[in-house]
């Protein structure tokens, strides 16, 4: 199985209605586990990476390192760039073999800009084999260094669909509400946009902010054509919290392969647990 397009994982989920997870991993340990969990629950995965991943690893270790886990992995496994407004760093993932870009327009002066810049990066994803995300709406909160906490104008349902039909980006990432990190109260959803979209332009929706939604608000937004589910925050607390407690359980531990082996079991925990949420096989499991 392993590394496949994007579109072959959404549009199987999209037709169906159920939801591939889109894990933010951050190095080797969070790679490694995502993919475990995927395979353990024979669930299609998509594993993401912020630009400041991209940067910190480095594009080309990142990219043979996601390979080296990715082949020999029994399910389809694609790789995404998330948010990117950096109109460089896409096209070096595209041209590394990166399966499909987030290009976020969301802070340029308008939406026919972005609509005008978006039109630039599918053609190039096209000519690479990649796909492309697209969004009007910066989602609330900073991830990675990209993004505001202040609420982004919602567009109306009118340019969102006219921005989909005229970009023909593959997959969609409206506002509706979500939030990306922690939600400080329980987020109130605008789950019928996403109906309303579906409902005139037929694209996977990705919902973004995933970490902290409800079982139910899952369901609902994934039978509404939510098939890409980004999560990020819980698999990174996990992740950071699994060294804290770590420590305190052996404050004077000097084994590194003891204490990452802890926290890939954390992780690889949270990981599955979002799965199991997500799709029937790992419903199932
Ligand atoms: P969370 O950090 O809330 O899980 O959101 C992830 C996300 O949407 C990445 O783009």
């Amino acid at each position: 199985m392993s590394v496949v397009s994007t579109m072959e994982i959404l549009s199987d989920a999209f037709a169906r209605r159920y939801g591939v997870a889109a894990f933010n991993i951050v190095n080797d340990l969070t790679l490694e586990a995502v993919i475990s969990a995927a395979s353990e629950l024979r669930a299609p995965l998509i594993v993401q990476t912020s630009v400041k991943t991209v940067k910190s690893i480095g594009l080309r270790p990142l990219y043979a390192m996601f390979r080296a886990f990715a082949e020999p992995a029994p399910i389809p496994i694609a790789l995404h760039l998330d948010h990117c407004p950096d109109r460089a760093m896409i096209s070096a993932c595209l041209a590394q073999g990166y399966n499909s870009v987030l290009f976020d327009g969301s802070h340029l002066p308008s939406v026919e800009e972005n609509k005008r810049q978006t039109l630039e990066v599918v053609a190039e994803a096209r000519r690479a084999g990649a796909h492309v995300e697209g969004e009007i709406e910066g989602i609330t909160g900073v991830e990675d260094g990209i993004g505001s906490d202040l609420l982004a104008d919602i567009y109306s349902l009118e340019t969102a669909v006219d921005f989909v039909r005229s970009t023909g980006v593959d997959v969609f990432a409206p506002a509706i509400g979500n939030a990306h990190g922690v939600y400080k109260a329980e987020p109130v959803l605008d789950v019928q946009r996403v109906s309303d979209i579906v409902a005139q332009v037929p694209v996977p929706i990705c919902l973004h902010g995933g970490t902290g939604l409800s079982p139910r608000q899952f369901d609902d937004l994934i039978a509404r054509g939510c098939a890409k589910v980004n999560i990020s925050t819980a698999l990174k607390l996990a992740y950071m919290r699994a060294h804290r407690d770590f420590f305190e359980r052996h404050p004077e531990h000097g084994d590194p392969p003891t204490l990452m082996k802890f926290v890939r079991e954390r992780v690889l925990a949270t990981a599955k647990e979002h799965i199991a949420l997500f799709h029937s096989e790992g419903k199932a499991a």
